[in-house]
């Protein structure tokens, strides 16, 4: 009698470390793809997020000048770095002006005076698209909208760009 006890209590040990090394793996395999299901949904989003471009505010000009920079961007499980560039300079009512050189017609790149024949312009050399200073797209050129602009602001004398953002149609 008591050694038919002591092997049901046998079989309820093994069944109940069983269950647990089993479910503690089950959890264990469950976890992690859990917590990378979600976990760039947990992290903060890094848009609208300013970045200092090196650049001290009393050195901006009426001449357009170019700064590069690096963001670290995050697309769901991957972040690397990413460079960003812009053409910054002061318009005529002494307002902070950061264009963005990226074509609006099919992406390529813009040059202030980039083209001898078009001073004061920028200049796509792709298909010939201008743009006037303020970044808006010269009629008859390929471009159909201005180059966008970033949000900027000033902190401690220098320049933070954040997010390019579109224009409308000129
Ligand atoms: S990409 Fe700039 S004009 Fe076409």
């Amino acid at each position: 009698m008591s050694e038919e006890k002591q092997q049901v209590s046998r079989r309820q040990f093994l069944n109940y470390t069983l269950t647990g090394v089993g479910g503690f793996m089950a959890a264990g395999l469950l976890i992690s793809p859990i917590r990378m299901a979600i976990d760039p949904v947990l992290k903060p989003s890094s848009a609208g997020e300013y970045a200092n471009v090196g650049l001290a505010v009393e050195d901006i000009t009426t001449e357009p000048q170019r700064v590069d920079w690096k963001i670290d961007q995050v697309d769901g499980w991957y972040e690397s770095k990413v460079n960003r560039s812009a053409w910054v300079f002061k318009n005529e009512n002494d307002e902070i002006m950061a264009l963005s050189p990226t074509c609006t017609h099919l992406g390529c790149v813009v040059s202030w005076e980039g083209s001898e024949d078009h001073p004061n312009e920028f200049f796509c050399p792709c298909h010939d698209g201008r743009y006037y200073k303020d970044g808006t797209n010269i009629a008859g050129t390929p471009p159909t909208r201005p180059l966008d602009l970033y949000d900027h602001k000033v902190e401690n004398g220098m320049l933070y760009l954040g997010k390019a953002q579109v224009r409308g149609e000129a």
